[in-house]
């Protein structure tokens, strides 16, 4: 039954014209039938530069709305319109008014795990892998303001000499793991590094080896000559880590680190998008030129 689901995908994806984005956390299925699989960021990059006449973005809702937002003359459609991400619908456009109003003179730095809205009120946008270099591209603010995730931001603030005000937005799956968690897993594992993504809390960040976004932590593995390794952040990494480090072994922090939204789409729900051309996700042409200058200014960023 996948199997032939798998070749009507195949079939329908080539009639359309069709490309498969999956993020590194979507279920192994959907991963592996997909053309390309990243983080947000090399996702992102992906939708800038594809040629195909449909996007199938397998991910969240802000991932989807970021694609719209780099091409406006293609079909971008999410499998799962419900597929939200709980820190994007921390902050709304109303509360960013707000924040310029306070500090109208500092340059709002906002993750791309936020909706068209938003981006349109910020600056720049970045992601887990860039927000560095993109609070440092500010060659002559001191301050900057970043928003949704305070984890993030802080974990940047611990990176740069820059003076970094946050909103207090949080990933509820990265933001329950606690210290006792990894002290748990390095008693379990005493030769695993331990590898985190920004989004967890300081002090779990602190006692990690290795800090990066997730197709980072894909390259970190691969590269390193370490065996073993606990992994804190959405268990449906462990899928693209095990197929691409056959020898290795990877423990995941917390098993109850599972994003349920990651989770909705299935094989079924790609072929009938496909079929279609539904959800499609569009975002009104005034706001998407404003947050399109937020993420353009981002990718130069790097
Ligand atoms: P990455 O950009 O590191 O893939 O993270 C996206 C995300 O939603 C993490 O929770
Ligand atoms: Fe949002 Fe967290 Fe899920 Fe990523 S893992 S999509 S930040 S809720």
């Amino acid at each position: 039954m996948a199997e032939e689901t798998t070749q009507r995908i195949l079939a329908l994806k080539r009639d359309r014209q069709a490309i498969i984005l999956a993020h590194n956390y979507q279920p192994a299925a959907i991963q592996d039938i997909a053309d390309i699989t990243g983080d947000s960021l090399e996702l992102s990059r992906q939708a800038a530069s594809t040629d195909a006449r449909v996007i199938v973005f397998c991910g969240v809702h802000f991932m989807a709305e970021t694609a719209a937002i780099l091409n406006p003359g293609r079909v971008v459609v999410l499998p799962r319109l419900e597929a939200g991400c709980p820190m994007a619908d921390m902050i709304t456009a109303q509360d960013l008014l707000a924040i310029k109003e306070q500090h109208p003179a500092v340059p709002i730095v906002t993750y791309v795990n936020s909706t068209a809205a938003v981006k349109a009120e910020s600056t720049v946008c970045c992601t887990s892998a860039n927000s560095i270099r993109v609070v440092e591209s500010f060659k002559d603010a001191e301050t900057v303001y970043m928003t949704p995730d305070q984890n993030l931001a802080m974990y940047t603030a611990r990176h740069t000499r820059k003076k970094v005000l946050h909103w207090h937005g949080y990933c509820p799956i990265h933001d329950r793991l606690t210290l006792d968690h990894i002290h748990k897993a390095r008693e379990e594992h005493p030769e695993a590094l331990v590898v985190a993504h920004p989004e967890c809390r300081p002090e779990v960040l602190e006692a990690a080896d290795f800090v990066k976004s997730t197709s980072g932590m894909l390259h970190y593995v691969a590269e390193s000559s370490h065996g073993e390794f606990i992994i804190a952040t959405e268990l449906g990494i462990l899928h693209p880590m095990r197929k691409q480090n056959p020898g290795k072994k990877f423990y995941p922090a917390s098993r109850a680190m599972i994003c349920p939204d990651m989770k909705r789409i299935g094989l079924e729900d790609i072929l009938l998008a496909l079929e279609t051309l539904q959800p499609r996700i569009t975002v009104p042409e005034e706001t998407r030129l404003r947050a399109l200058k937020a993420v353009e200014r981002m990718l130069a960023a790097g």
